[in-house]
């Protein structure tokens, strides 16, 4: 794998397509045997969770619907510390077991604000999945049910994940150090 520069910022190899395959496939078989028997609806968060959403959601085979949120707290490499709603949610989610998929888990910001939203909508049960997490700068108050990658506090791009809107389509993860 080779660097990839993106808005003049220089972007090095870390997690490669392979690893993230298998992570992915174990996180789906883990969700399958815990949640057998439930009502489950998955909600993910985009835009940066549409591929992992994709391929984690064809690893577990049980009845599950899919509903997609999409929020923004990013613009650049800092977090703006702001958390908007941008598309709400209509359904209903009373006595469902509600799974959100994440791409990366950061401040734990946007979290704590779709976990409160969820809540008012009455999810019986909320779990979280991760694909990435930084527990350095994790200030969130709910547990992740389901952890891919725990990763330091660098700004990454790929697999579903931006930079200014560029690197989503990149099949492996990348880093920056600056
Ligand atoms: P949090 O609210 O601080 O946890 O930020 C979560 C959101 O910020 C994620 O859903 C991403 O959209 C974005 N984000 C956080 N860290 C990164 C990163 O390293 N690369 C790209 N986006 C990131």
């Amino acid at each position: 794998m080779n660097t990839r520069v993106i808005h003049n910022k220089v972007f090095e190899p870390f997690i490669d397509e392979e690893e993230i395959k298998a992570k992915v496939k174990e996180l789906g078989k883990q969700i399958e045997n815990d949640n057998r028997d439930r009502n489950l609806l998955f909600i993910s968060i985009l835009n940066g969770s549409y591929v992992f959403t994709a391929d984690l959601l064809r690893e577990i085979d049980l009845d599950i619907n899919v509903s997609f949120l999409k929020l923004a707290s990013y613009e650049g490499l800092k977090s703006t510390g702001k958390v908007k709603r941008l598309i709400g949610l209509s359904d209903d989610l009373s006595g469902k077991t509600v799974i959100i998929v994440e791409d990366i888990v950061d401040t734990g910001k946007t979290l704590d604000q779709v976990i409160e939203d969820l809540r008012k909508q009455g999810a019986a049960e909320i779990r979280v999945v991760s694909l990435l997490i930084k527990p350095e700068v994790y200030r969130g108050s709910h547990e992740i049910d389901y952890k891919g990658f725990e990763i330091p506090n660098d700004f990454v791009i790929g697999y579903g994940l931006d930079f200014d809107g560029l690197g989503r389509n990149l099949r492996s993860i990348y880093r920056t150090r600056d």
